[in-house]
């Protein structure tokens, strides 16, 4: 009996390992990028994208950027009160991710490509990274996004990046589709990858 439930135990796990393909992402690249002035100058919204999708390191930086712990367990964006009431999801055509900004982590949370939820402009249907900033304080969370993308937008000037925020209209099915808790809410979103190569 005992075999049994080791087997099944065993079984378990394998099924739920196999299901989650998390991403441990390389550390983040702490120096260098072009001066502030130049990319606070440069910094703009691009609507077109490469499907090539961005490596690992350029993931890492792009969510370092975006929510990393970079001071005392505290963010490279300001939070109130230091509650830190944002999470970044990640859309990936091969599914939606969690950032965990402790292990510098990505936690699979689905195996759906669902880049058509956000795709009611074209150019959305083959961004190879869509971040979705999420939060269950209606009154700070959006501050936050918002710090956040403003620091992906200015990494996304020093990497010759495009990137656009976008107010997605089905909030309500992505909400579903990252599989939100009761009480968090979908801000807006990120369209992120390299120009289109001419
Ligand atoms: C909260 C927010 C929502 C936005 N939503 C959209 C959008 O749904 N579609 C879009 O193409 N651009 C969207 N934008 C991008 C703006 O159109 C863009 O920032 C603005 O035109 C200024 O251009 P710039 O970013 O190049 O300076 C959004 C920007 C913000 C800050």
């Amino acid at each position: 009996m005992k075999t049994f439930y080791i087997v099944l135990l065993g079984g378990l796990l394998m099924a739920t390992t196999s299901f989650a393909e998390n991403i441990k992402l390389p550390n983040p690249t702490l120096h260098g990028g072009k001066p502030l002035m130049d990319v606070i100058r440069e910094r703009q919204s691009g609507r077109a994208f490469d499907t090539r999708v961005p490596d690992d390191q350029v993931l890492s930086d792009i969510l370092f950027a975006a929510y990393g712990l970079s001071h005392d367990g505290k963010h490279t964006i300001p939070t109130s009160m230091n509650r830190q009431n944002l999470n970044v999801y990640v859309v990936l055509s091969k599914g939606v991710f969690l950032y965990r900004p402790a292990d510098h982590d990505l936690v699979q949370v689905s195996r759906s490509d669902v880049r058509s939820l956000f795709a009611n402009q074209e150019y959305m249907k083959t961004v190879p990274v869509i971040l979705v900033y999420t939060g269950s304080d209606s009154e700070n969370s959006p501050l936050h996004a918002g710090s956040s993308y403003q620091n992906v937008g200015l990494y996304a000037a020093s990497a010759g990046l495009n990137n656009v925020v976008r107010m997605p209209r089905e909030k309500e099915k992505i909400a579903q589709a990252l599989d939100l808790p009761a009480e968090e809410f979908v801000i807006v979103s990120q369209a992120v990858g390299y120009p289109p190569r001419d």
